[in-house]
């Protein structure tokens, strides 16, 4: 015999089933397990005004983006003979565009002469290796007959913190 009570509560007990497994399943993908790849601690670039922070630079060096970089910047080490304007180009095409960064992966932003990010180093690091390699090594390859060959960081970075060792 039909009881319409147990019906209604038959459908109420499906209902509630059905919507909690719509929801397991949704709080199921957007927990999911983060998607396969290098795992690389940049340091919040949306947060950050590249273009703003160029700008501000700019605009405190103005009438002197021709002297030295070494004169104008506090701490320039490799770059100290480079017309300070053109070392603000290396900083946002050179090196943040090459790697794929943007500044705050080097510089805590507004303490630009600060050595404290390991990145920092590595980077001047990086600049002599790619000197010796540009200067030494490609300039002596005989079999290259004379070729003006230059690396420099695109050339192994390509938009990458991490240069790639295989075609994936
Ligand atoms: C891959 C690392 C890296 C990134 C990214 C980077 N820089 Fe640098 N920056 C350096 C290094 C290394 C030096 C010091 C160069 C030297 O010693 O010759 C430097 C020096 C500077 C200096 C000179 C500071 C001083 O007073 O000594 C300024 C200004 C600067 N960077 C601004 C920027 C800005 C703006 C950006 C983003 C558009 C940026 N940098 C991105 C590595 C980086
Ligand atoms: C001959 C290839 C080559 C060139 C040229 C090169 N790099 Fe690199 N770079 C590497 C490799 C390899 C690593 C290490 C990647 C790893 O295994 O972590 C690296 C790592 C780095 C890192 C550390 C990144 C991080 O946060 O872990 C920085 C910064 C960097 N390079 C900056 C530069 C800059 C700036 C230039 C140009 C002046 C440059 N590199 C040129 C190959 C290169």
């Amino acid at each position: 015999m039909a009881n319409p009570f147990r019906a209604k509560l038959t459908a109420a007990a499906l209902l509630f089933c059905l919507a909690a497994s719509v929801f397991f399943y949704a709080t199921a993908r957007s927990s999911a397990v983060p998607r396969g790849g290098l795992e690389v601690p940049t340091p919040t670039p949306e947060a950050f005004d590249q273009a703003g922070a160029v700008a501000k630079l700019r605009e405190s060096i103005k009438g002197r983006e021709n002297e030295p970089a070494g004169k104008v910047f506090k701490n320039v080490k490799n770059l100290a003979e480079m017309p300070a304007g053109r070392l603000l180009a290396v900083m946002q095409f050179g090196y943040s565009r090459s790697l794929g960064v943007d500044c705050t992966h080097c510089h805590t932003p507004d303490e630009w002469s600060s050595d404290t990010k390991p990145q920092k180093q590595i980077a001047r690091d990086m600049h002599v290796m790619m000197g010796k390699i540009t200067s030494d090594l490609l300039k002596n390859m005989e079999s290259l007959g004379g070729r003006q060959a230059v690396v420099n960081c695109t050339t192994c970075h390509r938009g990458q913190v991490k240069p790639a060792t295989n075609m994936q």
